[in-house]
Protein backbone atom coordinates (compact mmCIF):
# COMPACT_ATOMS: atom_id res chain seq x y z
CA UNK A 1 0.00 0.00 0.00
CA UNK A 2 1.06 3.43 -0.60
CA UNK A 3 1.76 5.72 2.46
CA UNK A 4 -1.43 7.87 1.22
CA UNK A 5 -3.05 4.86 1.58
CA UNK A 6 -3.92 4.31 -1.49
CA UNK A 7 -4.03 0.48 -2.86
CA UNK A 8 -4.49 1.93 -6.37
CA UNK A 9 -2.92 5.23 -7.72
CA UNK A 10 -3.27 5.77 -11.35
CA UNK A 11 -2.44 9.40 -12.72
CA UNK A 12 -2.87 10.39 -16.56
CA UNK A 13 -2.96 7.17 -17.83
CA UNK A 14 -3.02 7.03 -22.12
CA UNK A 15 -2.76 4.23 -23.94
CA UNK A 16 -3.49 4.10 -27.65
CA UNK A 17 -4.25 1.54 -30.08
CA UNK A 18 -3.98 3.01 -33.61
CA UNK A 19 -5.56 6.47 -34.18
CA UNK A 20 -7.96 5.25 -31.00
CA UNK A 21 -7.64 6.66 -27.54
CA UNK A 22 -8.53 3.88 -25.13
CA UNK A 23 -7.51 6.14 -22.50
CA UNK A 24 -6.83 9.40 -22.64
CA UNK A 25 -5.68 10.71 -19.38
CA UNK A 26 -7.49 8.57 -16.94
CA UNK A 27 -7.11 8.79 -13.18
CA UNK A 28 -8.52 7.05 -10.40
CA UNK A 29 -7.70 6.36 -6.40
CA UNK A 30 -8.96 3.35 -4.58
CA UNK A 31 -8.33 3.40 -0.43
CA UNK A 32 -7.29 0.12 1.03
CA UNK A 33 -10.02 -2.31 2.29
CA UNK A 34 -12.68 -0.88 0.16
CA UNK A 35 -14.54 -2.05 -2.97
CA UNK A 36 -14.42 1.05 -5.60
CA UNK A 37 -16.61 1.04 -8.19
CA UNK A 38 -15.42 1.86 -12.34
CA UNK A 39 -18.42 2.67 -14.00
CA UNK A 40 -18.95 3.30 -17.88
CA UNK A 41 -20.95 2.39 -20.94
CA UNK A 42 -19.32 -0.29 -23.44
CA UNK A 43 -16.36 1.08 -25.19
CA UNK A 44 -15.42 3.57 -22.55
CA UNK A 45 -12.15 1.78 -21.37
CA UNK A 46 -12.83 0.35 -18.37
CA UNK A 47 -10.84 -3.32 -19.11
CA UNK A 48 -8.27 -1.31 -20.99
CA UNK A 49 -7.69 0.55 -17.30
CA UNK A 50 -7.68 -2.73 -15.66
CA UNK A 51 -5.58 -4.42 -18.03
CA UNK A 52 -2.75 -1.84 -17.61
CA UNK A 53 -3.28 -1.86 -13.51
CA UNK A 54 -3.05 -5.65 -13.41
CA UNK A 55 0.06 -5.49 -15.88
CA UNK A 56 -1.02 -7.46 -18.90
CA UNK A 57 -0.34 -4.16 -21.00
CA UNK A 58 1.55 -1.46 -21.04
CA UNK A 59 0.57 1.85 -20.69
CA UNK A 60 1.73 4.64 -23.31
CA UNK A 61 1.99 7.76 -20.94
CA UNK A 62 1.15 8.60 -17.30
CA UNK A 63 2.06 6.52 -13.91
CA UNK A 64 0.02 3.80 -11.63
CA UNK A 65 1.33 2.24 -8.97
CA UNK A 66 -1.08 -0.79 -7.08
CA UNK A 67 -0.60 -1.99 -3.42
CA UNK A 68 2.12 1.04 -3.35
CA UNK A 69 4.44 -0.70 -6.29
CA UNK A 70 5.08 0.92 -9.70
CA UNK A 71 2.80 -1.37 -12.60
CA UNK A 72 5.47 -0.66 -15.65
CA UNK A 73 8.78 -0.64 -12.85
CA UNK A 74 7.42 -4.06 -10.81
CA UNK A 75 5.13 -5.67 -12.98
CA UNK A 76 6.11 -8.78 -11.46
CA UNK A 77 6.25 -8.14 -8.00
CA UNK A 78 2.65 -6.00 -8.74
CA UNK A 79 1.18 -9.83 -9.78
CA UNK A 80 2.74 -11.61 -6.72
CA UNK A 81 -0.11 -9.00 -4.84
CA UNK A 82 -3.25 -8.79 -7.19
CA UNK A 83 -6.29 -11.00 -8.48
CA UNK A 84 -8.04 -10.69 -11.70
CA UNK A 85 -11.17 -11.72 -13.09
CA UNK A 86 -11.51 -11.13 -16.54
CA UNK A 87 -14.75 -10.03 -18.65
CA UNK A 88 -15.45 -14.13 -19.80
CA UNK A 89 -14.71 -16.62 -17.19
CA UNK A 90 -11.23 -18.54 -17.29
CA UNK A 91 -12.26 -21.79 -15.98
CA UNK A 92 -11.99 -25.17 -18.00
CA UNK A 93 -15.72 -26.82 -19.12
CA UNK A 94 -14.43 -30.21 -18.77
CA UNK A 95 -12.80 -30.22 -15.34
CA UNK A 96 -14.73 -30.32 -11.94
CA UNK A 97 -14.61 -26.94 -9.89
CA UNK A 98 -12.26 -28.67 -7.62
CA UNK A 99 -10.02 -29.73 -10.37
CA UNK A 100 -9.59 -26.54 -11.59
CA UNK A 101 -8.90 -24.88 -8.07
CA UNK A 102 -6.39 -27.32 -7.94
CA UNK A 103 -5.10 -26.83 -11.33
CA UNK A 104 -4.56 -23.19 -10.60
CA UNK A 105 -3.08 -24.06 -7.11
CA UNK A 106 -0.30 -25.49 -9.01
CA UNK A 107 -0.04 -23.25 -11.28
CA UNK A 108 0.95 -20.86 -8.31
CA UNK A 109 3.61 -22.95 -7.49
CA UNK A 110 1.57 -24.04 -4.02
CA UNK A 111 2.68 -27.71 -4.11
CA UNK A 112 -0.11 -30.73 -4.62
CA UNK A 113 -1.09 -30.60 -0.56
CA UNK A 114 -1.71 -27.08 -0.62
CA UNK A 115 -3.29 -26.59 -3.71
CA UNK A 116 -5.74 -29.70 -2.55
CA UNK A 117 -6.20 -27.78 0.60
CA UNK A 118 -6.78 -24.28 -0.47
CA UNK A 119 -9.30 -25.50 -3.30
CA UNK A 120 -11.04 -27.06 -0.79
CA UNK A 121 -11.34 -23.73 1.36
CA UNK A 122 -12.30 -21.38 -1.25
CA UNK A 123 -14.99 -24.18 -2.54
CA UNK A 124 -16.37 -23.55 1.05
CA UNK A 125 -16.00 -20.20 1.05
CA UNK A 126 -17.89 -19.95 -2.37
CA UNK A 127 -20.55 -21.91 -1.30
CA UNK A 128 -19.86 -24.63 -4.08
CA UNK A 129 -18.93 -27.67 -1.52
CA UNK A 130 -21.63 -29.40 -3.11
CA UNK A 131 -21.08 -28.97 -6.75
CA UNK A 132 -17.03 -29.44 -5.96
CA UNK A 133 -17.08 -32.78 -7.81
CA UNK A 134 -19.51 -31.75 -10.80
CA UNK A 135 -18.20 -31.15 -13.93
CA UNK A 136 -18.19 -27.20 -14.82
CA UNK A 137 -20.36 -27.78 -17.89
CA UNK A 138 -22.89 -28.26 -15.86
CA UNK A 139 -22.84 -25.12 -13.86
CA UNK A 140 -25.70 -22.58 -13.70
CA UNK A 141 -23.76 -18.78 -14.77
CA UNK A 142 -23.53 -17.77 -11.13
CA UNK A 143 -21.95 -20.53 -10.16
CA UNK A 144 -19.14 -20.18 -12.76
CA UNK A 145 -18.45 -17.05 -11.83
CA UNK A 146 -18.16 -17.51 -8.06
CA UNK A 147 -15.54 -20.43 -9.19
CA UNK A 148 -14.06 -17.78 -11.29
CA UNK A 149 -13.69 -15.33 -8.53
CA UNK A 150 -12.34 -18.91 -6.66
CA UNK A 151 -9.83 -18.86 -8.82
CA UNK A 152 -8.37 -15.61 -8.90
CA UNK A 153 -7.99 -15.60 -4.64
CA UNK A 154 -5.74 -18.62 -4.82
CA UNK A 155 -3.25 -16.66 -3.34
CA UNK A 156 -5.43 -14.50 -1.42
CA UNK A 157 -4.67 -11.24 -3.26
CA UNK A 158 -3.89 -7.80 -1.72
CA UNK A 159 -5.93 -6.38 -4.46
CA UNK A 160 -8.81 -7.94 -6.90
CA UNK A 161 -9.45 -6.74 -10.27
CA UNK A 162 -13.29 -7.61 -11.29
CA UNK A 163 -13.82 -6.94 -14.78
CA UNK A 164 -17.92 -6.83 -15.04
CA UNK A 165 -18.60 -9.88 -12.70
CA UNK A 166 -21.90 -9.75 -12.99
CA UNK A 167 -22.44 -9.10 -16.87
CA UNK A 168 -25.45 -12.09 -18.40
CA UNK A 169 -26.14 -12.98 -15.00
CA UNK A 170 -29.32 -13.43 -13.79
CA UNK A 171 -30.69 -11.10 -10.58
CA UNK A 172 -30.30 -14.32 -7.96
CA UNK A 173 -26.52 -15.34 -9.34
CA UNK A 174 -25.89 -11.39 -9.07
CA UNK A 175 -26.85 -11.66 -5.86
CA UNK A 176 -24.65 -14.53 -4.69
CA UNK A 177 -21.73 -12.91 -6.73
CA UNK A 178 -22.31 -9.74 -4.62
CA UNK A 179 -22.09 -11.85 -1.42
CA UNK A 180 -19.13 -13.32 -2.33
CA UNK A 181 -17.51 -9.92 -2.82
CA UNK A 182 -18.56 -8.08 0.03
CA UNK A 183 -16.97 -11.48 1.62
CA UNK A 184 -13.78 -10.86 0.43
CA UNK A 185 -13.51 -7.37 1.38
CA UNK A 186 -14.38 -8.50 4.91
CA UNK A 187 -11.75 -10.43 4.93
CA UNK A 188 -9.33 -7.09 3.89
CA UNK A 189 -8.81 -7.82 -0.03
CA UNK A 190 -9.41 -4.29 -2.18
CA UNK A 191 -11.71 -4.68 -5.03
CA UNK A 192 -11.56 -2.33 -7.96
CA UNK A 193 -14.31 -3.50 -9.65
CA UNK A 194 -15.74 -2.66 -13.29
CA UNK A 195 -19.49 -2.47 -13.74
CA UNK A 196 -21.75 -0.81 -16.51
CA UNK A 197 -25.07 -1.27 -13.53
CA UNK A 198 -25.02 1.84 -11.42
CA UNK A 199 -27.26 -0.03 -8.88
CA UNK A 200 -24.37 -2.68 -8.67
CA UNK A 201 -21.57 -0.23 -7.72
CA UNK A 202 -24.33 1.70 -5.72
CA UNK A 203 -24.61 -2.15 -3.90
CA UNK A 204 -21.06 -3.22 -3.39
CA UNK A 205 -18.50 0.17 -3.44
CA UNK A 206 -17.95 2.71 -1.43
CA UNK A 207 -16.87 5.02 -4.32
CA UNK A 208 -17.46 5.17 -7.85
CA UNK A 209 -15.29 6.61 -10.51
CA UNK A 210 -17.33 7.31 -13.67
CA UNK A 211 -15.19 6.85 -16.93
CA UNK A 212 -15.98 7.98 -20.27
CA UNK A 213 -13.87 7.85 -23.60
CA UNK A 214 -11.01 7.04 -21.45
CA UNK A 215 -11.37 9.84 -19.46
CA UNK A 216 -12.49 9.77 -15.64
CA UNK A 217 -15.60 12.31 -15.87
CA UNK A 218 -16.49 11.97 -11.55
CA UNK A 219 -15.45 10.71 -8.46
CA UNK A 220 -18.03 10.31 -5.63
CA UNK A 221 -20.01 8.30 -3.14
CA UNK A 222 -23.05 6.14 -4.55
CA UNK A 223 -25.30 8.93 -2.55
CA UNK A 224 -23.55 11.63 -4.45
CA UNK A 225 -23.38 10.47 -7.80
CA UNK A 226 -27.30 9.16 -7.49
CA UNK A 227 -28.19 13.04 -5.71
CA UNK A 228 -26.46 14.36 -8.58
CA UNK A 229 -28.90 12.94 -10.86
CA UNK A 230 -31.67 13.29 -8.88
CA UNK A 231 -32.20 10.51 -6.81
CA UNK A 232 -35.22 7.73 -7.40
CA UNK A 233 -38.79 8.99 -9.80
CA UNK A 234 -41.77 8.01 -9.67
CA UNK A 235 -43.08 7.44 -13.40
CA UNK A 236 -46.05 7.79 -15.24
CA UNK A 237 -47.67 6.10 -18.51
CA UNK A 238 -51.00 8.02 -19.58
CA UNK A 239 -53.17 6.54 -22.97
CA UNK A 240 -54.22 10.45 -23.40
CA UNK A 241 -52.20 13.18 -24.39
CA UNK A 242 -54.97 15.01 -23.14
CA UNK A 243 -54.43 13.49 -19.62
CA UNK A 244 -50.24 14.63 -19.33
CA UNK A 245 -51.48 17.89 -17.60
CA UNK A 246 -53.54 16.33 -15.11
CA UNK A 247 -50.92 14.25 -14.50
CA UNK A 248 -48.34 16.76 -14.10
CA UNK A 249 -50.30 18.16 -11.03
CA UNK A 250 -50.77 14.95 -9.07
CA UNK A 251 -47.64 14.10 -9.46
CA UNK A 252 -46.31 17.29 -8.45
CA UNK A 253 -47.75 16.86 -5.22
CA UNK A 254 -45.88 14.22 -3.97
CA UNK A 255 -42.73 14.95 -5.42
CA UNK A 256 -39.92 16.99 -4.32
CA UNK A 257 -38.83 18.46 -7.88
CA UNK A 258 -40.30 19.79 -10.77
CA UNK A 259 -42.26 17.13 -12.79
CA UNK A 260 -41.02 16.71 -16.19
CA UNK A 261 -43.28 15.49 -19.23
CA UNK A 262 -42.10 13.32 -22.47
CA UNK A 263 -45.30 14.66 -24.49
CA UNK A 264 -44.02 11.83 -27.35
CA UNK A 265 -43.82 9.09 -25.38
CA UNK A 266 -47.40 9.94 -23.01
CA UNK A 267 -44.75 10.24 -19.97
CA UNK A 268 -44.29 11.76 -16.86
CA UNK A 269 -41.94 11.77 -14.31
CA UNK A 270 -40.38 13.45 -11.31
CA UNK A 271 -38.06 12.93 -8.10
CA UNK A 272 -39.56 11.40 -5.32
CA UNK A 273 -37.77 10.38 -1.26
CA UNK A 274 -40.78 8.17 -0.08
CA UNK A 275 -41.14 6.49 -2.90
CA UNK A 276 -43.57 4.13 -1.59
CA UNK A 277 -45.60 6.80 -0.62
CA UNK A 278 -45.62 8.78 -3.42
CA UNK A 279 -46.24 5.50 -5.59
CA UNK A 280 -49.50 4.87 -3.85
CA UNK A 281 -50.56 8.58 -3.68
CA UNK A 282 -50.11 9.10 -7.19
CA UNK A 283 -52.26 5.56 -8.25
CA UNK A 284 -54.97 5.99 -5.99
CA UNK A 285 -55.46 9.53 -7.20
CA UNK A 286 -55.07 8.96 -10.95
CA UNK A 287 -57.73 5.99 -10.38
CA UNK A 288 -59.77 8.45 -8.62
CA UNK A 289 -59.90 11.00 -11.17
CA UNK A 290 -60.23 8.05 -13.86
CA UNK A 291 -57.13 8.91 -15.50
CA UNK A 292 -56.39 5.93 -17.83
CA UNK A 293 -52.83 4.80 -17.31
CA UNK A 294 -50.87 2.63 -19.03
CA UNK A 295 -48.39 1.74 -16.70
CA UNK A 296 -47.16 3.31 -13.75
CA UNK A 297 -43.92 2.77 -11.39
CA UNK A 298 -40.83 3.79 -9.36
CA UNK A 299 -38.10 4.04 -11.81
CA UNK A 300 -34.02 4.00 -10.04
CA UNK A 301 -31.56 5.86 -11.85
CA UNK A 302 -29.29 4.12 -14.46
CA UNK A 303 -25.91 4.39 -16.15
CA UNK A 304 -27.67 6.31 -18.87
CA UNK A 305 -29.49 8.91 -16.24
CA UNK A 306 -25.80 9.45 -14.80
CA UNK A 307 -23.93 9.86 -18.24
CA UNK A 308 -27.05 12.50 -19.56
CA UNK A 309 -26.12 14.85 -16.14
CA UNK A 310 -22.75 14.59 -16.02
CA UNK A 311 -21.73 14.84 -20.02
CA UNK A 312 -25.07 16.25 -21.70
CA UNK A 313 -25.37 13.18 -24.09
CA UNK A 314 -26.52 9.72 -23.81
CA UNK A 315 -24.57 6.43 -24.01
CA UNK A 316 -23.52 5.59 -27.43
CA UNK A 317 -25.98 2.22 -27.01
CA UNK A 318 -29.04 4.64 -25.53
CA UNK A 319 -28.11 6.82 -28.37
CA UNK A 320 -28.66 3.94 -30.72
CA UNK A 321 -31.75 2.72 -29.43
N1 LIG B 1 -6.78 -4.63 -28.57
C1 LIG B 1 -7.44 -3.56 -29.04
N2 LIG B 1 -7.23 -3.11 -30.29
C2 LIG B 1 -7.88 -2.01 -30.77
N3 LIG B 1 -8.78 -1.30 -30.07
C3 LIG B 1 -9.05 -1.70 -28.82
C4 LIG B 1 -8.41 -2.85 -28.25
N4 LIG B 1 -8.86 -2.99 -26.98
C5 LIG B 1 -9.77 -2.01 -26.80
N5 LIG B 1 -9.88 -1.22 -27.89
C6 LIG B 1 -10.74 -0.03 -28.01
O1 LIG B 1 -10.49 0.82 -26.92
C7 LIG B 1 -11.70 1.35 -26.39
C8 LIG B 1 -11.86 0.95 -24.93
O2 LIG B 1 -12.08 -0.45 -24.87
P1 LIG B 1 -12.29 -1.25 -23.51
O3 LIG B 1 -12.37 -2.68 -23.84
O4 LIG B 1 -11.28 -0.81 -22.53
O5 LIG B 1 -13.73 -0.71 -23.05
P2 LIG B 1 -14.70 -1.26 -21.90
O6 LIG B 1 -15.07 -0.06 -21.08
O7 LIG B 1 -14.06 -2.40 -21.20
O8 LIG B 1 -15.98 -1.73 -22.72
P3 LIG B 1 -16.99 -2.97 -22.42
O9 LIG B 1 -17.98 -2.46 -21.43
O10 LIG B 1 -17.63 -3.20 -23.75
O11 LIG B 1 -16.19 -4.12 -21.95
C9 LIG B 1 -12.81 0.82 -27.29
O12 LIG B 1 -13.09 1.78 -28.26
C10 LIG B 1 -12.21 -0.40 -27.92
O13 LIG B 1 -12.78 -0.65 -29.18
MG1 LIG C 1 -14.60 -4.35 -20.90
Amino acid sequence: MNDDGYAVLAEGLQKRYGEKRALDGFDLTVRAGTVHGLLGPNGAGKTTAVRILSTLIRLDGGRATVAGLDVARQAREVRARIGLTGQYAAVDEVLTGRQNLEMFGRLFHLGGRRAKARAAELLEQFDLTDAADKGVGDYSGGMRRRLDLAASMILTPAVLFLDEPTTGLDPRSRGDVWDSVRALVAGGTTVLLTTQYLEEADRLASRITVIDRGRSIADDTPDGLKNRVGGDRVEVVVTERSDIPRVVKVVARVSDGEPEADETELRVHAPVTDRVGALTDVARTLQDEGVRVEDIGLRRPSLDDVFLRLTGHRTEKEAAA
